[in-house]
């Protein structure tokens, strides 16, 4: 891929949710000199600036004005530091590439969350999570480099200010860093973790992290529609975190509503379970629907637009309300 911008380049095909969308320019740097170039032309021409990775938790607009930015960076290295490797990986590496690579030399660490799309240069932003594990829990550092003036910069995972499907990348800084890599540290000793769902059900005794990271698929592939044959973003709505006075009011009334208790006391329900008991799973309305195996997922039957699927969307949020009282808030990003 050329490092100069392309001109009216199409996205239809680069995000899960097969939105269509055309990018004014679009480049994809395979360096960090030719991506510092490209923010340094944005800037001076005043251009808007999107980041694009795999697109599986986007929204696309119709059209992108301005310079759509894919950091292909495409290394990944392993230092060994006694019963710990750390990993660098730029953010051009395919994310679940990486897990099972990892999970195959034998380290522990990432294999939970196996099959979850898209690059390495956008977990941080959401702080990705999956079957027990936050990316937070392996994380070092993060490469940054600024857009106003290039500079790189590198990040602590405190200076991250990672919570749930948050961080400081969707706060203070965001539209202001491009993530060019992460350092991960793995371990060698092994270090299963199993509690969440049925996941320990699913593997043997004494599991190696490549057969957690198979069960983490096999289980994926059950209940989530695969973007290649049915376009989503995954979750489309948080779990939502309420008080704990609010919980104890939902679960009066709906005893079953699955929950976790948080360390600060709040509670975080299942939206897919809130989704679910207002009938939704499996509705369709147009182009747009409510995935029948799992109500958090919307799905995309082709032909919809981005305004579509927001106001698809609004109504389930506007269901969920009426029933329970919460607010259901989106997970992907608008562009
Ligand atoms: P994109 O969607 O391209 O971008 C997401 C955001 O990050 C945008 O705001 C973009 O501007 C920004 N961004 C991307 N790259 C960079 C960069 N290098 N520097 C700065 N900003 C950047 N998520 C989970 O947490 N857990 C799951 O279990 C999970 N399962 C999923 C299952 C499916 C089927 C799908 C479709 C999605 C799922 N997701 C899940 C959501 C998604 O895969 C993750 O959020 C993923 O990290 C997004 O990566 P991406 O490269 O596609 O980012
Ligand atoms: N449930 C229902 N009906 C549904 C869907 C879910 O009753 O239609 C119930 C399930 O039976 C279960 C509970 O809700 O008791 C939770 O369901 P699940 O284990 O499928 O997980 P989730 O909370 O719906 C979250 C993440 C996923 C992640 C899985 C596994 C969020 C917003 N979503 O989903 O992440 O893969 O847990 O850890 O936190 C994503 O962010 O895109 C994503 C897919």
């Amino acid at each position: 891929m050329s490092d100069s911008p392309l001109a009216d380049h199409d996205l239809s095909a680069a995000n899960t949710l097969g939105l269509p969308c055309r990018a004014e320019r679009f480049a994809a740097p395979a360096a960090i000199g030719p991506l510092r170039l490209l923010l340094r032309q944005a800037a001076d021409q005043d251009w808007p600036l999107t980041i694009l990775g795999g697109g599986s938790n986007l929204i696309l607009p119709g059209r992108l004005p301005g310079l759509v930015i894919k950091p292909a960076l495409p290394h990944w290295w392993l230092e060994r530091q006694g019963s710990s490797v750390l990993v660098h990986v730029g953010a051009g590496v395919e994310w679940h590439s990486l897990v099972m690579a990892l999970a195959g030399r034998g380290l522990w660490g990432t294999e939970n969350l196996a099959l979850i799309p898209g690059f390495c240069g956008a977990a941080p932003i959401q702080n990705i999570g999956a079957y027990g594990v936050e990316l937070c829990e392996v994380l070092e550092a993060v490469q940054v480099l600024f857009v106003d003036d290039g500079r790189p910069a590198v990040l602590t995972p405190q200076e991250c200010a990672f919570g749930y499907r948050d961080s400081i990348f969707k706060g203070e800084l965001q539209g202001r860093v491009v993530i060019t890599g992460l350092i991960l540290r793995l371990s060698r000793v092994a270090s299963p973790r199993l509690s969440y769902g049925d996941l320990a059900q699913r593997v043997g005794t004494h599991p190696g992290p490549l057969e957690v990271a198979e069960a983490v698929c096999a289980i994926r592939r059950e209940k989530l529609p695969d973007p290649a044959e049915l376009g989503n973003a995954g979750s489309f709505f948080k779990n939502p975190i309420v008080e704990r006075q609010r919980a104890e009011e939902i679960l009066s009334s709906w005893p079953e509503v699955p929950h976790f208790e948080l360390a600060d006391g709040r509670v975080k329900l299942a939206a897919g379970w809130l989704i679910d008991q207002c009938g939704l799973k499996g509705w369709r309305s147009g182009h747009f629907g409510v995935h029948d195996r799992q109500a958090l997922v919307l799905v995309h039957f082709g032909g919809g637009s981005a305004a579509e699927l927001l106001a698809f969307a609004d109504r389930v949020v506007e269901q969920v309300q009426a029933r329970f009282g919460v607010v259901l808030e989106r997970e992907p990003r608008l562009a």
